[in-house]
């Protein structure tokens, strides 16, 4: 949630338009709002707009500013209306800056501030930050004083970086629980992720409590007690930086596209040893949205190929409600970012309260739940900008099949086949574009599935939702009898996943009932030939392949499904209204 960047030239460039070129990159963490402040000689300049970049990019056309240091942001609201005026950088008199992150304790601070005479201008959580850092500059600390003295008031989680007007040449920064990385290139780069720092080389991730102070062309870097550090850089990842749409109009449809390949790396790179289970007598899954969905797959996997007991659990849910861990227990976070906060979290609750191992399953190298996990399998996605997540899910499906099928070499040669298949898939596009036009006038949407299907009908669900704005629901199939076949009638689409598996009659059955009571019903199916699958339905085919792959399969066109009724309705599909990529408040 948030992009925070800042620049410190290495001449007197302009650093304007870089600061906008990183904020493109990392608009996906919000947009809600967005801002850019400079140092133009000891004055600060900012120029902010409510909504998305491109109108501060329209506003700094007739509003330009210069200078060679300088940060930016890009919103996305906690504290404070999506406004202008909330925009960040938020500032002081001689203080301007970007946050990620909340400060929990604001109301105490805002209101001694309030006391001491400072003025508050925003609804934000951030101007605390600003005001405090003005009250040491104003008792004539140093930039990085200012620093080491607010970081013992603040309470919460940050990313935060600040200009000062009376030291032109500099920019401090600070870390706890959100993501800062430092960038070294022509240029020395802040920013929330390293997708903002094409033109960096190599670079520092920050640990919590740790800070950075940049002039010129030198970083010092300090520990939580404020003694100097010389952190190790390292090389940056082509594959998480110069990530652009290429011949596509969006991401989440270049992402979907890109499925093939992000299995077929995902599977060469990460061999997985039937030994990690040894002695484990159950399993705890930890997740939120999509990746729960991933979690929820591998628990059928899991029971019925590892025999081991597996739980999946909400991480936002899981330690607010006095977990009873147990003995030998494996706990599996399943993340895209690694720094959603209430799967970090939740592992956090689980290391503190048990000696069970904790291992992680994320996409983005080196990120907060790389810190607290004792080993981390990584999907080889790439970067994964769309908010919607799709190549990552897959991806995630992926490694857990692997785990899953680690003894059964039958099923581990038949995932290599999975890239070709999802290849046909994807080929189809066209069926899926034309069904789309069935339904994108809808207001509601039923996914059914059974077993390890079930899953991937909330996640259609959930799709559908997120990126086209119609409200949908996924339901076990044989649940529909208990209550929600009430919502169905002929407006409703009833998108059912029936693979050739265990289930396959009793799925076609639940499809029956479904379709005596409502004329729009789709189904997904590798069985093209079965008369259980009703003529009246549309039908969609899909390649055969083992049936512990069809979740894999059937995902892929549910997620086109989405992109092209979420174009017909014209919603933003890569920036969904409220949403943003990664979620680091609770
Ligand atoms: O980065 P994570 O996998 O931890 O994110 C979890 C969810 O926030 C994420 O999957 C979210 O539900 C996506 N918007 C789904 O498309």
């Amino acid at each position: 949630m948030c992009g925070i960047i800042g620049i410190v030239a290495s001449s007197n460039n302009n650093i304007v338009d870089e600061i906008i070129a990183g904020l493109e990159k990392l608009e996906y963490r919000g947009y809600d709002s967005a801002g850019v402040a400079v140092i133009c000689s000891d004055r600060i300049e900012r120029v902010r707009a409510a909504g998305k970049l491109q109108n501060l990019k329209t506003k700094l056309e007739s509003n330009k500013i210069s200078g060679s240091v300088g940060i930016g942001h890009t919103r996305w609201a906690t504290h404070g209306k999506a406004t202008e005026n909330n925009a960040h950088p938020i500032m002081s008199r001689d203080v301007a800056v970007v946050h990620n992150g909340i400060i929990e304790n604001y109301k105490e601070l805002k209101f001694d501030l309030q006391k001491e005479g400072y003025i508050f201008e925003t609804d934000t959580d951030t101007e605390v930050v600003a005001h405090l850092l003005q009250r040491e500059i104003n008792n004539g600390c140093s930039p990085l004083e200012t620093f080491k003295n607010i970081m013992k008031l603040i309470e919460g989680s940050y990313a935060i970086a600040a200009v000062f007007s009376s030291f032109p040449n500099t920019i401090v920064a600070a870390k706890y629980r959100c993501p800062l990385a430092v960038g070294f290139g022509e240029n020395i780069y802040i920013g929330s992720d390293i997708n903002s720092m094409s033109a960096c080389g190599e670079v520092v991730y920050l640990e919590d409590g740790e800070c950075v102070e940049v002039t010129g062309d030198n970083a010092l870097f300090f520990d939580t007690n404020f003694q100097p550090i010389e952190p190790k850089r390292q090389k940056v990842s082509p594959d998480f930086v110069n990530v652009g749409k290429g011949e596509y109009g969006h991401y989440m449809l270049k992402e979907i596209m890109e499925q093939p390949s992000a299995i077929r790396r995902t599977i060469l790179s990460n061999k997985i040893d039937g030994e990690i289970f040894n002695g484990v007598s159950r399993i705890l899954i930890l997740a939120c949205g999509t990746s729960y969905y991933a979690g929820m797959v591998a628990k059928y996997w899991f029971e019925k190929f590892l025999k081991i007991a597996t739980d999946v659990e909400i991480a936002s849910e899981y330690r607010y409600r006095h977990p009873i861990i147990g003995e030998n227990v494996l706990a599996i976070a399943i993340t895209q970012s690694g720094e959603t906060i209430d799967t970090l979290e939740a592992m956090e609750h689980v290391r503190k309260n048990s000696n069970s191992k904790v291992i992680a399953i994320a996409n983005v190298r080196n990120s907060a739940i790389s810190r607290i996990s004792d080993f981390i399998f990584y999907t080889e996605a790439g970067m994964e900008i769309g908010v919607a997540s799709t190549k990552a899910f897959t991806a995630q499906l992926t490694i857990l099949a692997q785990m899953a099928f680690c003894n059964h070499e039958f099923l581990i040669r038949e995932l290599q086949n999975l890239p070709t298949l999802c290849e046909e898939v994807l080929s189809s596009s066209k069926e899926i574009e034309d069904l789309a036009k069935k339904i994108h006038t809808a207001n509601s949407a039923i996914y059914l599935g059974r077993g390890s299907l079930y899953p991937i009908a909330l996640e259609g669900a959930l799709k559908l939702k997120e990126v086209s704005y119609i409200h949908a629901e996924g339901f076990a199939a044989g649940e529909m009898k208990h209550g929600p076949i009430a919502l169905i009638d002929d407006n409703i689409p009833v998108i059912c996943l029936c693979p050739h598996n265990e289930l396959f009659e009793k799925t076609s059955s639940n499809i029956q009932v479904a379709l005596a009571r409502g004329k729009n019903v789709i189904i997904f199916s590798d069985l093209p030939g079965s008369k259980l699958l009703p003529s009246e339905a549309t039908k969609i085919i899909l390649p055969r392949i083992s049936e512990e792959f069809a979740p894999i399969l059937h995902v892929i066109p549910l997620q086109l499904l989405t992109y092209y009724v979420a174009l017909l309705r014209g919603t933003d599909v890569d920036k969904p209204r409220n949403l943003a990529k990664s979620v680091t408040v609770e």
